[in-house]
């Protein structure tokens, strides 16, 4: 929102009072005077450049219709004196302009004239749309207007004297650092996956994670007769499910596959995340936390979420583009517990696009030897490429 009204409920009341009797009684002719044929609307007001060939009967509705899709006010668009609506001083109105001219070439060249698209089609009543998909237990901005956005606290500042470089490190701390992971580089996981969807129930399925530092993992999932198997390191990124081939994981694939290795995630963030940056603190499931955000060779944006005390990750969140933008993966750890001196969740839940959440749980989780080559893709597949 640019264009913030300081005035109070009541003195936008007043205004669009007001504005009514300025549009349609004061200043113009009562278009209802006109008789048989309306008034054009850019023979009833004065500077109209994208309405033009509409009955100025319409204006009005039109401007309140505007306020309704983008939860704003008249002075959202116009200059706040209430009796120049013709003036072009706020560069909203400029925009609206541009809105206009968009909605009737859509409705003109891909719904064959029909008014399909709307201003509310995209702005839902916010002046600015959610470009986003949503994913579980995202919040949406409320759709409440101006008014309400104007009287929020003010969001929290971006915090000085601390670095992303530093954020990480602690976290990296506070899971045992290097030597805990020297101490146990490999862990074997075993526990269930459990797919969670509303209004549809799914079975848990048996998952086995073989994790090896800095960056190697092999995770089976038993699904039915055949197991499905994803895997990634030094040599490898290859995913098969069931029966089916061995493929290679796609480059945002790969990145993804590693940032959801929750095991390896501490060994490897400072290497994987490019452009690290502290944003402003928010609040995820009731507490504050300190944001830290960059990006991966193949991920447009990482988001990461740290406790303010403990400097633990509670949350990791990871776009991925498409061709008409981009939707994101959200990750929340719970449960971390001591395997051999190093602190590894023992559940976390990833959310997905489609209200798709799968809780990973595990029942058990120890120091092992795991040979470099279970990660490796299977010979016979590879061969038949
Ligand atoms: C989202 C932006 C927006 C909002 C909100 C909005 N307007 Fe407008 N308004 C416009 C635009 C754009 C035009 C010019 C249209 C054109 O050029 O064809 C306009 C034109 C007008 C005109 C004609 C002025 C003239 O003589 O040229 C009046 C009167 C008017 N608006 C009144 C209102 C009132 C009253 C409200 C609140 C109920 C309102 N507008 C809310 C964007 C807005
Ligand atoms: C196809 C989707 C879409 C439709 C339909 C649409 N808008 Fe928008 N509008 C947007 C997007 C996206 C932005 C934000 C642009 C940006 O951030 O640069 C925006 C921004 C605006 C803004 C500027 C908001 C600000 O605070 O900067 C105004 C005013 C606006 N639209 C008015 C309208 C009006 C009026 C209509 C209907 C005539 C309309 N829009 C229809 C997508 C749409």
């Amino acid at each position: 929102m640019k264009v913030i009204s300081r005035r109070s409920v009541g003195a936008l009341l007043a205004t669009a009072l007001g504005t009514f009797l300025v549009a349609v009684g004061l200043t113009q002719t009562p278009v209802a005077a006109q008789g048989a044929a309306d008034q054009k609307m850019e023979q009833a007001f004065k500077n109209i450049k994208s309405l033009n060939g509409q009955s100025a009967e319409l204006l009005l509705p039109t401007m309140v219709y505007f306020e309704a899709a983008l939860g704003v006010g008249c002075p959202y668009c116009h200059d706040n004196d209430a009796a120049k609506r013709e003036l072009d001083t706020k560069p909203t109105k400029q925009v609206a302009r541009r809105m206009i001219e968009m909605v009737n070439a859509v409705n003109k060249n891909t719904f064959g004239g029909a008014p399909r698209v709307t201003c509310f089609t995209c702005h839902s009543g916010r002046p600015e749309p959610i470009g986003m998909p949503n994913v579980i237990g995202q919040a949406l901005p409320p759709a409440l207007g101006e008014d309400y956005y104007d009287n929020l606290p003010a969001a929290p500042a971006v915090p000085t004297g601390m670095s992303a470089g530093q954020l990480l490190d602690k976290y990296i701390a506070a899971v045992g650092g290097e030597a805990a992971v020297q101490k146990a580089p490999s862990l074997m996981a075993a526990g269930t996956v459990t797919q969670r969807r509303i209004g549809r129930p799914f079975p848990a399925q048996q998952v086995e994670i073989s994790s090896k530092a800095p960056g190697m993992e092999l995770i089976v999932t038993k699904a039915g007769q055949a197991d499905n198997l994803v895997a990634y390191g030094p040599a490898a990124l290859w995913a098969k499910a069931g029966n089916g081939a061995a493929r290679n994981l796609r480059k945002a694939e790969g990145d993804a596959t590693r940032l959801e290795d929750a095991f390896n995630l501490p060994a490897q963030i400072k290497q994987l995340l490019m452009e690290p940056k502290v944003e402003r603190p928010e609040i995820v499931l009731g507490r504050e936390l300190y944001v830290v955000s960059g990006r991966t060779p193949n991920l447009p944006r990482v988001k990461l979420y740290f406790e303010k005390e403990s400097g633990m990750l509670r949350r990791l969140t990871y776009y991925t583009e498409s061709s008409f933008g981009q939707y994101p993966t959200q990750i929340d750890y719970t449960d971390v517990r001591d395997v051999s001196g190093r602190k590894v969740p023992f559940t976390w839940v990833i959310s997905q696009t489609r209200n798709r959440e799968f809780t990973w749980a595990m029942q058990n989780v120890r120091a092992a030897a795991v040979e470099d080559a279970k990660f490796a893709r299977p010979a016979a597949a590879a061969a038949s490429q």
